[in-house]
């Protein structure tokens, strides 16, 4: 199959190019990846062998031809990005482009879309619970799922609700990378594990791994929106044990005050994932522990630890 990637240099991106590359299945595709290189990096995409175009997709798209599968990862990702229009007008145009090719060439689309639109309601967190947008992220990727949903059905259309992903390559977005990679940084450091007081706070930490086989799934999976995320909840001091498990550690955390505004934090995430089981047949397999322990090999190189 010929598929387009858009943010495919970025951390998810680049996960599913390479999976498009190496499947053992029998299959082999055409990657084109089109990165603006906002957050992406060239190196995320080195040794593979994929077409890429720096484009950004709010921007008018060429024509580089027929895809036959396009998975949408490109938007704005830090919800503290610091200006909200360029935010909601990046995100939502380059979606609105994105739907048009899609449409143009008939192509199965697949998009991220995220837990954040969830804010502070009720965990575990359903599809179709009442929304609490706390930034111009969240409202982004609300307006996205608004725009996919009606044509879902005329098109091959599923968006996906990612909860907390972690795994190879997210270094290179900084602050917002996951607690998983900047706790072990502190770790392997020597130091203690900081994590805001008094680490009660959820999340529902899924591995990239499977969060690219969701996205394979849904090219075959009933159109709509869903949860992509393990079902459990973790909290911060629960993850401070599970990455002292993993590494063979035992670094009591540090607590300090949480820095932002309670009005755009998201205190808790747990995905409700039985709608992704019966529609996309998509079940996370990677337990937390199981995660970081197959992320470890990739940590350890970039950490210069043998
Ligand atoms: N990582 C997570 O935990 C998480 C959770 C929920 C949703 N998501 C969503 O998953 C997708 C991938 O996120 P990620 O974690 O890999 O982040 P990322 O920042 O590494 O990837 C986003 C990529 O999109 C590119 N990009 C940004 N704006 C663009 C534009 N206008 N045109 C072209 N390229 C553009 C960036 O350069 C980057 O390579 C995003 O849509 C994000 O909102 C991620």
């Amino acid at each position: 199959m010929r598929c387009l990637v858009t943010g495919g240099a970025g951390f998810i991106g680049s996960n599913l190019v390479e999976h498009l590359l190496t499947v053992k299945d029998g299959s082999k595709h055409d990657v084109v990846v089109y990165d603006n290189l906002l957050t992406g990096h060239r190196s995320n995409l080195q040794g593979f062998n994929c077409e890429f175009h720096q484009i950004d997709v709010s921007e008018e798209l060429p024509d580089h031809g027929k895809f036959d599968w396009i998975f949408h990862q490109a938007a704005i990702t830090d919800p503290r990005h610091g200006d909200d229009s360029e935010t909601l007008h990046k995100n939502i145009v380059g979606f609105e482009r994105i739907l048009r090719l899609a449409e143009q060439h008939k192509s199965k689309l697949v998009y991220a879309s995220t837990a954040g639109l969830y804010g502070n309601g009720p965990v575990p967190m359903k599809e179709d619970q009442p929304k609490e947008i706390l930034t111009a992220y969240g409202e982004s990727k609300w307006k996205m799922d608004q725009m996919a949903t009606p044509l879902m059905g005329k098109m091959h259309i599923v968006g996906l609700r990612y909860f907390n992903v972690f795994g190879p390559r997210e270094s290179g977005k900084g602050r917002p990378a996951s607690m998983i990679y900047h706790l072990s940084k502190q770790m392997v450091e020597g130091k203690r594990p900081r994590i805001f007081k008094m680490g009660e706070q959820i999340r529902d930490h899924i591995y990239v791994k499977d969060c690219v086989r969701a996205n394979l799934l849904a090219l075959e999976g009933k159109c709509g929106v869903y949860n992509v995320g393990t079902g459990i909840g973790t909290n911060f001091n629960e993850l401070v044990a599970a990455l002292n498990r993993c590494w063979k550690m035992d670094l009591a955390p540090e607590y300090f005050d949480m820095p932002y505004d309670p009005k755009t934090y998201q205190s808790n995430t747990q995905a409700e994932p039985s709608l992704a089981a019966a529609n996309l047949k998509f079940k996370a397999k990677y337990s937390l522990d199981d995660g970081i322990l197959d992320y470890i090999p990739s940590m350890k190189k970039e950490f210069n630890l043998s």
